[in-house]
């Protein structure tokens, strides 16, 4: 079957090949902290390879020391307790959401996604020979029981659900929660957790997850997760599966198959990451907090573009740009987000790759200074079309 390249790969990695011919680009196409990894964790890597133990192939589901503390992680994070045997460690949350649609979806399943969600799930889902089906969402980015109920069939037996949501930032209450896990528990429909940026949320809101909410919901809810965000270790490639043992066992059995253990290398400096004492966190977390603080408003003057609520979780801001498409006289987000990259140097992506043309993802996963150029440059192209617009106008009022 054929799969479309990542776009958000695909934008970074045009940006990168500019930026090699000497083009000053500001990237905010990736989603990717720009911290290196906290050193308290490399150290660790450094150790574990000095010592010999990381020149060797672990289980092909993780190290036991590691299932302990990711199930330690999540007993201090949620409260809730996942045996060892429940946990099964991939290489990135990637591979964990891949291998678990290779679990759990046969050919002409249906997989509920929201619409807008991060690029790979419908890949994922039609790799596995199923049909990803899209929820729609409102203004504030967040599907309820009547767009489940308009989306579902017989066929439909997973919902992905990602909070905080990429690429908009939103995050699902705990009241919204459990609404959606007990609509998916009267449809005998799998939930899948993404949660992957639960660390990320800024400004007094709060992260809860799906397996939080009650016993019923988290016995039908396969939690995703990994250390790729949170500790800044997307190179590192690690994430993980916590399940019910029958469901493990399964994905054991295919992860045996195909990647083997993740490096093991990595797996040690996951330890260190799991049971540091979150500090370096937090650290990364208030930058994140004041970059969305600082940038939010300032992307809400650019204009065409139209953001509606303040994101409240991950790094993405997810500007509604329909007006700016018109402005520019272009036909499409996409056009947009190639003007944005050829004439103002700012990398970000088109919203057609989660599902919603006449939207644009950006990362503020970049340092203040260039988020803050990035926005000028952006403002600066757009107003062009505006002095246009108004030098137009001033000259239809003169003829
Ligand atoms: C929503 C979501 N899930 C999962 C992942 C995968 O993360 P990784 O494979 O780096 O652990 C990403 C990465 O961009 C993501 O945005």
């Amino acid at each position: 079957m054929r799969v479309t390249p990542s776009a958000t790969v695909k934008v970074s990695n045009t940006a990168k090949a500019m930026m090699r011919q000497g083009i000053d680009v500001i990237n905010l196409g990736i989603g990717e902290p720009d911290f290196t990894t906290p050193k308290m964790i490399a150290d660790a890597a450094v150790q574990a390879i000095q010592s010999g133990k990381t020149s060797f192939y672990t289980p092909a589901s993780g190290l036991p020391q590691l299932k302990e503390a990711i199930a330690n992680r999540i007993k201090k994070d949620y409260g809730v307790v996942y045996p060892a045997d429940q946990i099964s460690v991939t290489s990135g949350a990637k591979m964990a959401l891949f291998v678990l649609m290779q679990t759990l979806v046969d050919d002409g399943t249906e997989v509920l996604l929201p619409r807008p969600s991060w690029v790979s799930y419908k890949q994922q889902v039609s790799l596995a020979g199923g049909k990803p089906v899209l929820v729609e969402t409102g203004a504030d980015f967040k599907i309820n029981t009547d767009t489940l109920d308009a989306a579902v069939s017989r066929n439909a037996k997973v919902l992905v659900i990602n909070s905080p949501q990429n690429p908009t930032g939103t995050v699902y209450s705990k009241d919204e929660l459990a609404v959606i896990g007990q609509w998916a528990v009267l449809h005998n429909i799998t939930l899948i957790a993404d949660d992957i940026y639960g660390k990320l949320v800024y400004n007094q809101n709060q992260f809860i997850s799906l397996v939080q909410i009650s016993d019923e919901i988290a016995a039908s809810t396969v939690l995703v997760n990994g250390v790729s965000k949170a500790y800044s270790m997307t190179g590192w490639r690690i994430g993980y599966i916590a399940g019910a043992p029958e469901l493990i066992s399964r994905v054991n059995s295919i992860l045996s198959h195909s990647t083997g253990n993740p490096a093991t290398v990595s797996q040690y400096a996951a330890i260190a990451a799991f049971e540091s004492d979150q500090s370096e966190v937090e650290t990364m977390r208030q930058a994140f907090e004041e970059r969305l603080n600082t940038i939010y408003p300032l992307v809400q003057q650019i204009p065409g573009f139209k953001l509606t609520a303040k994101p409240e979780g991950a790094f993405y801001l997810f500007p509604d740009v329909r007006e700016a498409v018109k402005l520019a006289g272009v036909d499409s987000s996409g056009d947009l987000v190639d003007l944005l990259l050829d004439k103002a140097h700012v990398a970000v992506v088109d919203g057609d790759a989660f599902g919603m043309p006449g939207f644009l993802r950006i990362s503020y996963a970049a340092s203040l200074e260039n988020l803050l150029t990035a926005v000028e440059r952006m403002t600066k192209f757009m107003n062009q079309f505006v002095e246009k617009q108004v030098s137009g106008g001033i000259e239809i009022e003169t003829d």
